[in-house]
This record gives structure tokens, sequence and C-alpha cells, in this order.
């Protein structure tokens, strides 16, 4: 370990942490650790100060507006928080650019939230790490007007936290992502959070292994020939669905309507054919699936809202205490003659409350209604992460309600969109963006508000 520079720490601060005061200390910030020489002052004030030689070493940003704690059994002082936003590339500086619904926007917007947070946080991408030296190139955006403003670069330690939003499966495959994931997953006091995207049929299978999620969740099974016949016997509408499918892409929905079976495939027009058994329906539509797996979902019969379909949208967050939250409850309406209500499928958002109202007018139905859907979502995340061994710290769940009220998970996934232009006002949707970076602070051992 290199040695450098000085740190001087008050006596206050010596007590309150309990720190073993010896000629030299360890200060790591982030994944870098130097030596340094100790000094204890009597100014009276719980505070410390670095040696330029050690803020140098560290690749500290700035001296000022870091949280210190100690890790008292190996005798470290630990400055931080450092967040890492793990992308594939730096987008373009300018808003004006940039459609405000995009992954870019939001990394713009979460650089801009992170300046009010405490310790550094930056934005990187894979092949910014530099392994042997254990730092990044990280970048923080500046403001200089509503539309523009510029990425400023710098070289940080590898974080503490890494908060994943890698924004493609297909992204996600390649190798340069999957081996520096692999790698930050296995440095010593690095925390990884909303590691990778969920696959339908595997949520499922974890969902329906917890008997108290039974209710919530339709007839589902993988699409074979046999499943089909079946489920086309059970039901009189079918969703099929690529298990590895977002943004409604890919969907097949079948109506049985006097012994023939139509069907409606969500791609970017809809195309509708026909058939009369569920071999024709396999052939029909094996072109379109190609070789993704598929799962073969009950349908829903949703309520409506003035004669559209329309399923809820929760953002399930943790926040700087670790403990999952909904930040967000909206309602996505399918457009006209469309059964589905992905916002990039021409859904479009409305309050839930409104959409609520106008389903059940008595409001102590609401609550419950309420009450139930914070329940499901706590059992949902719950039983996710026991199942699944990876931290999450936000999800998005995608809830149906049907016309006898009952509610049903249609899907969860775990990189949500949150878009910054919404019918939410500013504050809701800051809190969205900076809930996560409270609870990567939680994850790197300090307490947020
Ligand atoms: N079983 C179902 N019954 C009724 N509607 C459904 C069903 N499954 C999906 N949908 C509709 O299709 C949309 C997209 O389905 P979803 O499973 O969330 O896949 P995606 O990953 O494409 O978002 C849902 O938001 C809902 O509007
Ligand atoms: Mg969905």
């Amino acid at each position: 370990m290199k040695t450098a520079g000085k740190i001087s720490i008050s006596h206050t601060l010596v007590q309150k942490l309990g720190i073993v005061v010896e000629p030299l200390i360890t200060v790591r910030v982030g994944a870098l650790m130097v030596k340094s020489r100790l000094q204890v002052h009597d100014t009276g004030r719980g505070n410390y100060m670095l040696s330029p030689e050690l803020i140098q070493a560290l690749h500290l940003k700035k001296s000022k507006g870091l949280k210190v704690r100690y890790q008292a059994e190996e005798k470290i002082l630990h400055l931080g928080p450092t967040i890492g936003i793990m992308a594939t590339y730096i987008p373009s500086p300018n808003r004006y650019e940039i459609d405000p619904r995009s992954l870019h926007a939001e990394l713009i917007y979460l650089s801009i939230v992170s300046k009010s947070f405490p310790g550094q946080v930056y934005v990187f991408t894979p092949s910014g790490i530099n392994w042997a030296n254990n730092t990044c190139r990280g970048y923080v955006y500046h403001q200089f007007s509503a539309t523009r403003g510029k990425w400023e670069s710098a070289l940080y330690p590898i974080p503490d936290v890494v908060y994943d939003r890698i924004h493609s499966r297909s992204a996600e495959a390649r190798n340069s992502v999957k081996y520096a994931k692999i790698r930050l997953m296995q440095m010593p006091y690095l925390n990884y959070f909303n590691p990778h995207y969920l696959n339908k049929w595997n949520v499922h299978q974890i969902m329906a292994a917890n008997p108290r999620l039974t209710e919530y969740l339709p007839d589902t099974r993988e699409l074979t020939q046999d499943n089909l016949e079946e489920m086309l016997r059970k039901y009189h509408t079918l969703f099929i669905k690529p298990s590895n499918g977002s943004l409604g892409k890919g969907i097949i929905k079948v109506s049985s309507h006097r012994g023939q079976f139509n069907y409606v495939i969500y791609r970017n027009r809809r195309l509708r054919g026909q058939a009369r058994s569920a071999a024709e329906l396999m052939n029909k539509t094996k072109k379109f699936r190609g070789d993704r797996h598929y799962i073969v979902q009950q349908g829903l019969e949703l309520i409506k809202y003035r004669g559209a379909s329309f399923d809820l949208r929760i953002i399930y967050q943790k926040n700087g205490r670790g403990e999952w939250q909904i930040s967000k409850k909206f309602c996505r309406i399918a457009p006209r003659g469309s059964s589905i209500s992905n916002l990039s499928s021409g859904g479009r958002v409305e309050k839930s409350l409104k959409v609520l109202q106008h389903a059940f007018e008595n409001s102590n139905l609401i609550e419950t209604k309420n009450e139930q859907i914070r329940l499901l979502c706590k059992m949902v995340a719950g039983t996710l992460e026991t199942d699944n061994n990876s931290t999450f710290g936000e999800l998005g769940m995608d809830i149906g309600i049907d016309r006898n009220g009952r509610l049903y998970l249609i899907e969860v996934n775990s990189k949500p969109r949150k878009t910054t232009e919404t019918v939410f006002s500013p504050a809701i949707v800051r809190s969205t963006f900076k809930r996560p970076l409270a609870y990567a602070s939680y994850l790197a051992g300090f307490k947020i508000k």
C-alpha cells in the first residue's frame, strides 16, 4: 500500500469514531487505500483535514462534503461515499439533442441531482476502469443552461457502490460489460446493485414458489404446443410474451372466437391473423418468435378507464435506510384498440388516484386497494431478493386490476425507466432520482437522511 501525506483529525472525531491513534492510519476512498501520517488536533470540532499529497493520492475531487466512518476491525478510515453509475457510453452533453424520455436524459439528470449529495458521484463506462491502480475515469455533468452543459471527466477511485444503469439486454450481454461486472463484484468493499435484467419465466417461477403470492399471479406456462393447447381450452384470451422482452414488444395476444383463434402480433405495427388450432398458431407465429424463449399467460380481464385497458406502474425503491418504499405510482393507459399499455407502445400516463376513483368511486375501497398494492410490492421484492442472491435498489412493478377488483402481478422490471418529463411534480421526480443514491450511500456504510 502506498504511503502519502498527512491527515489531521480532531480529538472529538477520534473519540467519536473510536479511532486507534498510531503514527500511520489507512485511509480509504472507494477501492483506493493509502497509508498516511496521523495527527490529532485539538480544535474541539468534529473535523478532519487532508494534506494536498493525500488528496492527490486518493484522487479526491473535493475535500469538503465527504462523510467519514471508521472500520474498527481493520482500522480503516473511510471517506465517502463514492458512487459510480455504470453506463455503456457517455451521452451527448447538450440536452436539446436528447429525447427527454431517454436513458441519456436520465443520466444527465442523475448527475445534476447528485451534486447536492454528500460524497462523490460519477458516471463511468466499463472501458474507463483501470484495474491496475484501482481508478476509474468518471464523468460529472456541468450545466450551463436548461439545455446546454458539458461532461467533465476526471480520475476517481473505483467506487464504493456501483449503480448499474446498463440500458439494454444486448449491452448487458457484451463481454466488456460482463467482465467489468464480475470483477467489480469481486472487489472487497464494493457493493453492486441492480445487476441485471429480469427474465419473465424466471421471475414467475420464483414468485410461484411463494404460496402467499399465488393468488396474485396470472396462470403462466412456458410456451410449448401442449401448454398452448391447454391454455386455449382454459382461457378466452392469452398473452404470449418473450421472456426477455420489454416495452411491449414481441407480444402476441390471442382471443378465441367460435372455435377460431384470432391473434394480434405487437411489433412496430400490429399484425393480425387467425388459426384453428394450437399447432397452426405455433406455426404461423414461429417466424416472428424466432428462437426467443416465450411464455404463455392467461389474459386478464382488466378493468377499463374510459374504455381503455390500463395497468399500474409502481416505481419501488430502497431509501437511505435500505428499506423499500413506493416512490411513484401511476396508471398507464393503453391506446385505443390496443391491449398493451407500455408508454413506448403508445400508452399514456394518468394519475392513479384519478383512475382508481373512476374505477372504484368509494374512497375506503381505494385505500384498501392501495394497502394491498403496498403489501404485494413488499412481498414481490422480498421474494425476488431472497431467491436471487442479487441486490436491487429499484424495481418497476406492473400490476393489473381485473373486473372483480383483484390485483395481479403482470411483470417485475429491474431497470425501470424514470422519465424526467411527467405528470408528477418536480419534487417527486427529483426524489425518485435521489433515492437510489441514498440507498447507495447506505450500502457504502454512510447514513443519509
Ligand atoms: N396477462 C395479461 N393480461 C392482460 N394484459 C396484459 C397481460 N400481460 C401483459 N399485458 C399488457 O401488456 C403490457 C406489457 O406486458 P409486460 O408483461 O409488462 O411486458 P413488457 O416487458 O413488454 O412490458 C402490460 O403492461 C399490460 O398492459
Ligand atoms: Mg411491462
